[in-house]
């Protein structure tokens, strides 16, 4: 089975997670997208959704489903987005499509986040994708110095612009034991405006595609 017929599978899935009547958050990338365009046959039973990027937004309105502004919401009962890594704590690594900070928003207003990924996405030790951080443009050397005093390499994604209007270094070499920890860490460097671990706000069910099946596990 290949791995696009894997997310397909669980975003699929993941529609079982929307509530009828509500305003739902959708996250960004491949596997979100399956979901979104699941999502489009049961578009008379939701409110509509809040987009985590300008791509899923663009998707979502073609598929004729109402977009909300998170301003326009006091919460959100679920959001449900791919992953770049998650581990069995379902901390996660995100933002290999650049839409980190905007995810990292509306998940923080979900009740419940919903992952949805392929098999090859769990891992033991976070840190072989590298780690994403988005940065102010002004900061970016100096952010990446900072990385690199906390035993990092950062490489800078050269001809991104986040829908922000910000830069991405991808920080590869690491070894994340303490998830929770090296995400407020970076968070505190002056000039980053978030990364890509999400520790602080895990996943609360995983749906992971495997060839024998989608395979659902809560936090
Ligand atoms: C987008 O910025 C990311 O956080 C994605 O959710 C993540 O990269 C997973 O993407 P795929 O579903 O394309 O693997």
């Amino acid at each position: 089975m290949n791995q696009d017929l894997l997310k397909q599978a669980v975003a699929k899935a993941a529609l079982a997670y929307v509530p009828e009547g509500e305003i739902i958050g959708v996250g960004t990338g491949s596997t979100a997208n399956f979901f979104i365009d699941g999502l489009a046959g049961m578009r008379d039973r939701i409110k509509g959704a809040v987009a985590s990027s300008e791509a899923s937004a663009k998707r979502l309105e073609a598929q004729g489903i109402r977009l909300f502004d998170l301003n326009e919401v006091d919460s959100l009962s679920v959001y449900v987005d791919g992953a770049d890594e998650v581990d069995a704590s379902f901390a996660m690594i995100k933002g290999g499509g650049a839409a980190l900070t905007r995810e990292k928003i509306v998940a923080s207003v979900a009740k419940r986040f919903v992952c949805i990924a392929d098999g090859s996405k769990k891992v033991a030790v976070l840190g072989r994708f590298p780690l994403p951080v988005e940065v102010i443009p002004l900061a970016r050397a100096s952010v990446a110095r900072q990385l690199e005093a906390l035993g990092g390499r950062p490489v800078w994604r050269e001809g991104v612009v986040t829908d922000n209007g910000n830069v991405i270094l991808d920080v590869h070499g690491l070894e994340i034991t303490d998830p929770v920890g090296l995400e407020t860490t970076i968070n505190h460097i002056v000039g980053v405006v978030t990364n890509g671990l999400f520790a602080r706000r895990p996943a609360d069910v995983l749906l992971l595609g495997t060839p024998e099946g989608v395979v659902t596990t809560v936090r």
